[in-house]
């Protein structure tokens, strides 16, 4: 399904079917984007309310035009992971459902100026919000060849880790490493045996964009403040893109799905709390095959939904 954008929301079907849109309800799109899945919630509610979050000032303004049809939608720039104030400075206290579908936008990669980009030439800029925080030239400037190599072993799986990292960090240390083809060259130099571009390219973008924008903590961060924010029954659906995001949305929602024990230091048992979540989603749900011709940047979603459960003696 493509959007008024022309960009596609990726597993919007099933991600509208795990929010079970109250036309009544209050709703919170935590990564807005061009706006797709936000002008899909918005046009089911009635006297209900959308909360459109992007930490990208470019995003929000692109979806506040678009979601200005909407009188219930509101568009603000904010990192997810501070969701609980932005909340509380909007006076709500409960929601009905949050939507977070992480990664990158389609406007923000086609954006040679935002860095983001394997084949266009740019500032390597990568960060979501260029007003805060340091360009991925300047982190890159900032690493050594340890803790790069680190960070693209734990962010892209990459393998030869230690080779890439030693020419990128000599070129960045050497003032050389100031755009994506750059960054692009030293890859390929790292891999001379390679024919062709080699996918370490993806992956180490992919690592340092991940790094750069803190985003694993973010979703860690966020991911709790969105579990508190649930009104009983209501419903959270986190797509995502790579490994490392799932991993974190499949922790969170299996730790609030159990008891949790609080422990004395000798090990006993000092307090209980029941679960918090019911998981509705066993395994990752993908897109259909018919979604992945149709769009090849859905390949790798995953979307998993939980439900809020009703607190012990509380409303039900
Ligand atoms: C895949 S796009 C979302 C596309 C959107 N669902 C649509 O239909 O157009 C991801 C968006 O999330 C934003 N984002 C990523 N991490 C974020 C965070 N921690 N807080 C807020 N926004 C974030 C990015 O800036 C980007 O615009």
């Amino acid at each position: 399904m493509h959007d008024a954008a022309g960009h596609v929301p990726v597993l919007s079907a099933e991600a509208l079917h795990y929010l079970n849109i109250d036309p009544a309800g209050t709703y919170v799109d935590c990564t807005a984007g061009g706006g797709g899945h936000s002008e899909l919630i918005a046009e089911r509610l009635t006297t209900g309310r959308l909360i459109a979050l992007d930490r990208d000032p470019e995003a929000v303004e692109r979806v506040r035009q678009r979601l200005a049809p909407y009188p219930a939608a509101q568009a603000i720039c904010r990192n997810y992971a501070e969701l609980a104030g932005a909340l509380a400075e909007l006076g709500i206290k409960t929601v009905e459902g949050i939507l977070v579908d992480a990664g990158l936008s389609s406007c923000q990669l086609d954006d040679a100026r935002r860095g983001f980009s394997l084949q266009a030439e740019g500032p390597l800029d990568m960060r979501m919000d260029a007003t805060r925080g340091v360009s991925a030239a300047a982190w890159l400037r900032e690493q050594t060849r340890e803790s790069l190599m680190q960070t693209l072993r734990a962010y892209g799986d990459v393998r030869p880790a230690r080779r890439i990292a030693e020419t990128v960090i000599a070129r960045a240390h050497a003032g050389r490493l100031n755009t994506t083809g750059e960054l692009r060259q030293a890859v390929c130099d790292a891999l001379p045996f390679v024919h062709g571009e080699p996918d370490e390219v993806r992956t180490v973008f992919q690592a340092i964009r991940i790094a750069v924008n803190d985003e694993l903590n973010a979703l860690r961060t966020g991911l709790t403040q969105m579990i508190d924010a649930l009104a009983p029954g209501g419903r959270l659906a986190v797509i995502s893109f790579h490994s490392g995001e799932d991993r974190i949305v499949k922790q969170a929602f299996r730790s609030a799905s159990r008891v949790q024990r609080e422990l004395f230091p000798d090990g006993r048992v000092a307090q209980t709390h029941p679960p918090r979540l019911r998981v509705l989603t066993p395994r990752p749900v993908s897109p259909s095959e018919t979604e992945r011709r149709a769009n090849p940047r859905a390949h790798s979603a995953r979307l998993r939904a939980a439900e809020r459960l009703p607190e012990e003696g509380g409303p039900q």
